[in-house]
């Protein structure tokens, strides 16, 4: 031992190289050969620089202040105004269709609304205006094709609609204001949808509206007669339900109010408040 190492034993070197817990300072001292001791040192001296590298590594990525997600509050003073679309729960009016085309309309209502097949009896075929025996049917095979010969040769169900269903007039378009300006029912525009005739205001790509001041009394407020007089839906076909739907969407969007509309019952007041985000995203490379 004493041919390779210098040090004697009572030294603060020697003494913390052979008991320190690190490997390799004990191991470099207490090398029993020259080669076993070069040895050691490259290990010791490779293992500490990855160590001191990573180290220095994990300090720079943090102090970098790298991010997965940023976020910036903008305000903006003036923004695009959105479509609201305005729906009745009545498709057809009472008092604008006959009784054939009212069957006739309740039947496919009903047959597209799928009430066919063996296992809806009788909620799919209404049982009070057939007669069994006549049709030498048993209730478990009710006929469900349509009569076609009651339809007029030139019945046309978009026209129907547009001429039957709900229309947005002076008369049921009641009060209109948007930012304290009258309105007026042209200023809506007219959209089919599952619900028959709708009505869009703000509508027209060309003449977007703009919003700069926030709340109630600077939107769009409305008061619409319903007419509930003139319903002639009826389930399972038709909507039980009596009011009016609506849907505040995109200009660019067509109105899904089928599954995002809501729903407004008669005599009652709602409001719907909306903000505007804008969610932009871009790859941010850590
Ligand atoms: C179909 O409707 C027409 C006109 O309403 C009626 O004369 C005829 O009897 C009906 N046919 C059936 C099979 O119900
Ligand atoms: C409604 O229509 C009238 C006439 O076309 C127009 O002068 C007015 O600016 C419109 N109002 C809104 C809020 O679009």
């Amino acid at each position: 031992m004493a041919t390779y190492c210098s040090c004697e034993d009572g030294a603060l070197d020697y003494e913390y190289a052979s008991s320190t817990s690190l490997h390799g300072p004990g191991n470099i001292i207490n090398a029993k050969r020259p080669a076993h001791r070069a040895i050691w040192v490259v290990l010791f001296l490779a293992a500490f620089s990855v160590a001191v590298w990573q180290i220095t590594e994990r300090f720079v990525a943090y102090f970098s202040y790298n991010t997965v997600t940023s976020m910036k509050v903008e305000f903006k003073d003036e923004l695009d105004f959105p479509a609201v679309t305005i729906c009745n729960f009545n498709k057809y009016q009472l008092s604008k269709v006959t009784p054939s085309e009212l069957d006739y309309i309740n039947e496919v209502l009903e047959l597209s609304a799928g009430f066919l097949g063996d296992d809806v009896g009788e909620l799919g075929f209404d049982y009070d205006d057939y007669d069994d025996e006549a049709a030498g049917f048993g209730p478990e095979e009710p006929d469900y094709s349509l009569n076609v010969s009651a339809i007029p040769a030139n019945f046309d169900l978009a026209d129907l609609t547009l001429n039957a269903g709900f229309v947005l007039d002076e008369a049921t378009l009641q009060e209109c204001k948007w930012r304290g300006k009258r309105c007026y029912a042209d200023n809506f525009t007219h959209v089919f949808t599952s619900y028959g005739n709708c009505w869009t205001f703000n509508g027209d790509d060309k003449k977007r509206l703009k919003q700069t001041i926030p709340g109630s009394g600077n939107g769009l407020y409305l008061v619409i007669d319903v007419q509930q007089e003139q319903y002639t839906e009826k389930p399972p076909g038709g909507n039980s339900d009596a009011g009016l739907k609506f849907l505040v969407h995109p200009l660019s969007e067509p109105p899904k109010i089928d599954s995002q509309g809501t729903a407004v019952q008669p005599g009652t007041h709602v409001y719907a408040s909306i903000q505007n985000i804008l969610v932009s995203l871009s790859s941010v490379r850590v």
